[in-house]
């Protein structure tokens, strides 16, 4: 048996992100957000939603490009700080101790000890009510090379964040079964 809990929100879990951008004093700033996912496979593109009060909204919407980080668990602690400070206040890069690289493709700072960062240009802003939703295509992705096994992704190396709404983080499980062929059990 279910129980209905009302209009909540029920995807468990969802990816944390870092979300770079400069401001209008060319201040590189960064900030954490849940609400976030690829949204398009051609254009590559990633969807990142966010609050109108936060610094990282105002840059997106005056610089039109910003970049989309994925933490590792290592750096917890500070994904978890960028999330609940506000770049109009603090130097966020300079208390974490993270290095702001200069995107090559775009105007962007990308997160120098994360293991993925994505340059993207915006494409598409909606005004949904409590966030707006920015799509970002993606021009350029950078992956540390310790996490690339043959050419491949090696996910353990990753070894991203994820984010329950509830209001805590886990990591990745090992590996169930690969995907486009566990169904397959089922076809006739
Ligand atoms: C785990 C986590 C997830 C978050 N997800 C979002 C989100 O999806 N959208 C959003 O607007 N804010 C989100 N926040 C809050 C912002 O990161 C926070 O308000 C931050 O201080 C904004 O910084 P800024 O003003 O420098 O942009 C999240 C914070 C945490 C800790």
């Amino acid at each position: 048996m279910k129980k209905n809990i009302g209009a909540a929100l029920g995807i468990y879990p969802t990816p944390v992100v870092v979300v770079g951008t400069y401001d209008k004093n060319g201040k590189p700033n960064i900030s954490t957000l849940a609400w976030t996912g690829i949204c398009c496979s051609e254009p590559p593109s990633v969807q990142v939603s966010i609050r109108k009060s936060r610094y990282t909204h105002e840059a997106i919407l005056e610089r039109k490009v910003f970049s989309v980080n994925v933490p590792s668990t290592q750096y917890l602690v500070e994904t978890d700080y960028v999330g609940i400070v506000s770049g109009r206040d603090v130097d966020k890069f300079q208390v974490t101790k993270l290095t702001p690289v200069r995107g090559e493709s775009l105007d962007v700072p990308l997160v120098g000890e994360f293991p993925i960062s994505m340059e993207c240009r915006l494409t598409h802003t909606v005004e949904l009510g409590s966030h707006d939703l920015f799509v970002g295509q993606i021009i350029s992705c950078w992956i540390a090379e310790e996490a690339l096994r043959n050419g491949k992704t090696d996910p353990k190396a990753i070894d991203p964040l994820t984010f329950v709404p509830s209001g805590g983080y886990f990591g990745l499980s090992d590996l169930l079964a690969n995907s486009f062929n566990a169904g397959k059990k089922l076809m006739k």
